[in-house]
């Protein structure tokens, strides 16, 4: 039995890695998935294997959408009122990293940048979307943090904070929406293969991101990077009725990082 058949949800970021990967999972458990993300080519040239899994039943629509914009979210979101008239599962993806250098240095305009994204960009979503759950008197809420959302990693503090902003936003909205069935909780992925990696490999380690991401995986307890796929089979639990009961809670798959103390 399919686990999303004929639920509407609106994915962000959705083409990027763990977005991408989401959907994916989401048109082939049934669901009419509502792809947004500013990169419009990306979403564009992602259609094409869209269209594959499309046989199993769902659908599936590309929406250029920059979630900095009040007005263009909220765009999206009356097309997808006016289109399926509800709205069961938002999963607010979208993210960006932010560079890898000491607060003091931060530029001040890349902090705001990422906050723009990560924090009022997924704030903005979940207003939105608010309102149509309500009257509907369910919906499942998800906003993708990272493991950076319940622990720093120096030289990252613009993405810490956002990520971190995520779980108080989170909590708080999972208490306003309780008594209305709509249900909210944090995801947080450990290190995922996805371009985003490969990007802070790039800059961190430009002559040889290879070796920065091998000494990354074994930093991890399962000495490895998530697939997209794996968080997106975290992203279904928490949009499907497996996770009836489960609001307000964090959600990690990381491979056991967070569990760890220091060895060496
Ligand atoms: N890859 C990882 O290891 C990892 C770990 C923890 C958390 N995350 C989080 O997972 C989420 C997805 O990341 P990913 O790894 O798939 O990265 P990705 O770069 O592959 O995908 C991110 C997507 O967000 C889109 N995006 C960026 N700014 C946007 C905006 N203003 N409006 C709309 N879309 C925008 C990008 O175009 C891109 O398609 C992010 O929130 C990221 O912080 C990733």
């Amino acid at each position: 039995m399919q686990k999303l058949k004929d639920k509407v949800a609106f994915i962000t970021g959705a083409a990027g890695g763990i977005g991408l990967a989401t959907a994916k999972l989401f048109l082939s458990e049934g669901a009419r998935v509502i792809m947004a993300d500013s990169d419009a080519d990306k979403l564009e040239d992602d259609a094409a294997a869209m269209e594959e899994i499309k046989e199993h039943g769902g659908s599936f629509n590309i929406v250029s959408t920059d979630i900095t914009s009040q007005e263009q979210v909220e765009k999206t979101i009356s097309y997808i009122q006016k289109k399926f008239a509800r709205i069961d599962i938002a999963v607010l993806n979208a993210g960006v990293a932010g560079a890898n250098m000491p607060l003091e240095e931060y530029p001040v305009d890349l902090f705001d940048e990422v906050m723009a994204v990560n924090m009022r960009g997924v704030w903005l979503s979940m207003r939105s979307v608010i309102p149509l759950m309500k009257k509907q008197q369910a919906g499942s809420i998800i906003l993708t943090s990272s493991i950076q959302g319940l622990s720093a990693l120096a030289g990252t503090t613009a993405y810490t904070t956002s990520k971190h902003a995520l779980v108080g936003m989170m909590k708080g909205a999972a208490l306003e929406l309780a008594e209305f069935g709509v249900r909210v909780n944090t995801v947080h992925p450990g290190y995922v293969e996805t371009p985003m990696m490969d990007a802070i490999h790039s800059s961190v380690m430009p002559d040889a991101p290879e070796n920065f991401q091998k000494a990354l995986s074994a930093s991890v307890p399962m000495k490895r990077y998530a697939k997209p796929e794996e968080i997106a089979r975290l992203m279904l639990f928490l949009a499907s009725e497996d996770s009836s009961y489960s609001t307000g809670s964090c959600f990690l798959a990381d491979g056991g990082i967070l569990a760890a103390l220091p060895t060496s």
